[in-house]
This record gives C-alpha cells, sequence and structure tokens, in this order.
C-alpha cells in the first residue's frame, strides 16, 4: 500500500507508540485487502465496549492506548445502562470494569454516545459520499444503503486505530466496484414494521455477503429499513443493499429471487412465543423517537407482567422524557447506552421475545438463551396479559 511521507512517519513510530501501532493495523488491514491508498474518514463508530465481549484482554489494549482520536468518534452498546445498571440485575464487579472501558474510550476522546444508531441522534455524523470506518453491522449497512455514505465493515480495533489517525484503507465498499448488486429480491408481499426484520432475517441467509435490490410494494420508512439492514446483516453478512429504483446501473447478470407472503408468514410461525418467554426486549437497532412513540400508546393503561425492555440511546432518553415515563408507567424500563444482546443481563433468562430479525438470530448464541419472534403489538400482548 502506498503511504504518503507523512503516513510513513507515523509507521515508524515519530508521533508515538499509540499512533504507531494504529497504523500498523491499518496497514496490515489494507495489505490483506489489496488497499493502494489510505482515504480520510468523516467519522468512526467504534465497537469493542461491552465487558461481556472484550473481556480483560480488550480493555487492558484500550488503557494502553494515549492520544486523541482526530475524527468524531461514537460508540457501540456497552454491557449494561451507565446509570441504571442495577436496575438491570448487573454486579458491582462488572459495571466496575464496564466503567473502565467507558473511561478509557473517553480519555481517548471518543464521544460516549453508546449507540448503534448514530445516524439517529448525530446531526452530520454521516452524510451521502462520505468515508467512515464505522464498526456495527446495522448502522454499516445503515450508513451505505440508506445515507449513501461508504463504509467496510470495521472491527473494534481497526475502527479505533482509523478514529486514532482519521483514515481507513481504501478497499472494500468504499470502491465503486464493491457496491454493484448481485440479487434481485422481488417482494410480493405488502410489509409493515417487524415484517421488515422477517424479510431480513430470511434474505440474509438466502445471499450471504450479497448485495439485495429490493423491489418493494411500497417505501419503506427510516425505521423499516434499519429493522431489514441490521436483520441481514446478522442472519447472513449484508453490508449493502439497495431498495426500488435506486441501484448503479450496468448489474445485469443478478439472480432473481421472489419473497411471497408465506415466507414471510413462516419466521413468524416458527418463532411464536409460548409460556417460556420471561422477558420481551425491544429497541434492536435502538428505538428511534417514532417507535418510542409508539410504545407510549401501545401501553398506555397497561402493566407488564413480565420483564419488558425497551433499548435506545441516551440522546433519544433524554430528549423524550415525557415518553420515557408514559412507557415506564407500565412498568416496562427504557434502558440506554446498551443492548439486550451485549448485557450480561439477558443471560439469567429463559426465552427472550423480540420485534427483532437481527436479535432473533443472535439471543442463542450470544445470550445463550431462546429466543421468539413477533409484531410490536404481539411483543406488547405477550407483556402485559397473564398466559401468553
Ligand atoms: Fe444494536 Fe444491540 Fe441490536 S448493538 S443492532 S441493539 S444487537
Amino acid at each position: 500500500m502506498h503511504l504518503t511521507r507523512e503516513e510513513e512517519q507515523v509507521l515508524e513510530g515519530e508521533e508515538g507508540e499509540t499512533l504507531k501501532k494504529a497504523m500498523e493495523i491499518l496497514v496490515a488491514l489494507g495489505d490483506i485487502y489489496g488497499a493502494e491508498r489510505l482515504i480520510s474518514i468523516s467519522s468512526a463508530q467504534i465497537a469493542g465496549v461491552s465487558y461481556k465481549t472484550i473481556g480483560e484482554a480488550g480493555l487492558e489494549w484500550i488503557s494502553d492506548l494515549k492520544g486523541k482520536v482526530k475524527v468524531p468518534s461514537v460508540l457501540n452498546p456497552a454491557g449494561m445502562d451507565l446509570v441504571r445498571w442495577k436496575e438491570m440485575g448487573i454486579d458491582e464487579e462488572f459495571a466496575k470494569k464496564q466503567l473502565a472501558i467507558i473511561e478509557a474510550y473517553r480519555r481517548l476522546g471518543v464521544s460516549i454516545e453508546c449507540s448503534c444508531t448514530p445516524y439517529q441522534i448525530l446531526e452530520g455524523v454521516a452524510k451521502r459520499g462520505d468515508h467512515l470506518a464505522w464498526s456495527e453491522s446495522s448502522a454499516v449497512s445503515f450508513a451505505n444503503s440508506v445515507i449513501g455514505a461508504r463504509t467496510n465493515r470495521e472491527g473494534g480495533p481497526s475502527a479505533l486505530s482509523a478514529a486514532l489517525v482519521g483514515k481507513t484503507p481504501l478497499y472494500g465498499y468504499h470502491l465503486d466496484q464493491n457496491r454493484v448488486p448481485t440479487h434481485r429480491m422481488k417482494v410480493e408481499a405488502d410489509l409493515e414494521g417487524s415484517d421488515y426484520g422477517a424479510l431480513g432475517a430470511l434474505v440474509g441467509k438466502m445471499v450471504g455477503e450479497g448485495i439485495p435490490w429490493f423491489q418493494l410494494r411500497r417505501s419503506p420508512t427510516r425505521d423499516e429499513l434499519k429493522s431489514l439492514g441490521a436483520a441481514m446483516a446478522a442472519s447472513g453478512s449484508v453490508a449493502l443493499y439497495y431498495f426500488n429504483e435506486d441501484a448503479p446501473t450496468g448489474s445485469v447478470d443478478m439472480e432473481a429471487i421472489s419473497i411471497r407472503p408465506g415466507d414471510i408468514k413462516e419466521v413468524y410461525e416458527k418463532n411464536r412465543p409460548d409460556e417460556d418467554v420471561d422477558i420481551i426486549a425491544l429497541g434492536c437497532p435502538h428505538c428511534s423517537p417514532d417507535e418510542l412513540e409508539r410504545l407510549a400508546h401501545l401501553l398506555s393503561k397497561k402493566t407488564v407482567k413480565r420483564e419488558f425492555w425497551i433499548c435506545t440511546s441516551k440522546r433519544t432518553r433524554d430528549l423524550h422524557p415525557d415518553l420515557v415515563e408514559k412507557i415506564e408507567k407500565s412498568g416496562a424500563k427504557v434502558f440506554c447506552d446498551t443492548c439486550m444482546v451485549v448485557s450480561p443481563a439477558s443471560d439469567r433468562h429463559r426465552k427472550m421475545m423480540t420485534n427483532s430479525g437481527k436479535a432473533l438470530a443472535y439471543i442463542p448464541g450470544l445470550c445463550k438463551i431462546k429466543a421468539a419472534f413477533g409484531t410490536t403489538e404481539e411483543c406488547v400482548r405477550v407483556a402485559t396479559e397473564e398466559v401468553v
């Protein structure tokens, strides 16, 4: 990979050990993937935050780094609500380690916004045509597909390295030739809300790392696209998709696949809730204000009978205290900075019900508990009724 004179000096350690390490990671990645050079990035979103996932080794690695990030940088969800962790059932020892990780990132100049949806909360964090170094697979998908920015699916160390250097190697989804659709998905069903999560759960498995181009019956909302991308990134490794008529031309040899109403219905049927469900968790990816509003409406005058978590960003929770109050009046809890998949608090349950295609795919493997799937209304019904 070609490096400028300044980049070489960083690699030789002239700007300190941390930047040297960061540059070594970027150069190694660039060499593996055949990048010609580094390009400047506009922002970084860094995974590897929950103590549950990075453990002691991760904490030590981040704590040893020095200096400041060069671009606006935010974090993925942590293993607990940074304030209300006791209410989640998190123990003191875990909390201490988790707060040490957060502090280490803060010292590096990273904003303590622990969310998988930075695009919902931070104006200008990603714009069409921007190059980014984002980690969280659902955020990567949203940035590439809905915003029209360009990012690979970075690991935690490579996103942090890119944040410290302000650059990332030019390969993968940063290049036009790797953004051409591979599958034409004709969706012959009328979809709404969590149906997009079900669609994503199916299509991710079908296309793997491919780039699907959806022909949909109507224009989805941003929240629906958020669910679709998240589910495809989890059931497959989709980091970019197109919807309706905005794909690049010249993609003629695409495999065509039809999705029928029965295919979507089957996702619900295979994952029906039963009496084992002892927790309902929504907000994967983190809830938007619209989604909180809907939940406040659905939970009005109701009382939850099972543990019910709603995950969102701290900024969204702080900006909408009225909605949070309405939701929590039912006994549901609005947690922020964290999520049901990366928090160890999920692991002590038996079976989690969700409206998210991504959580459905990840809960069994990462939390080692069973998962059920339903619409948002069904999730509220199961949470508020004695019998499933
Ligand atoms: Fe976000 Fe956690 Fe889901 S990071 S996308 S809420 S698994």
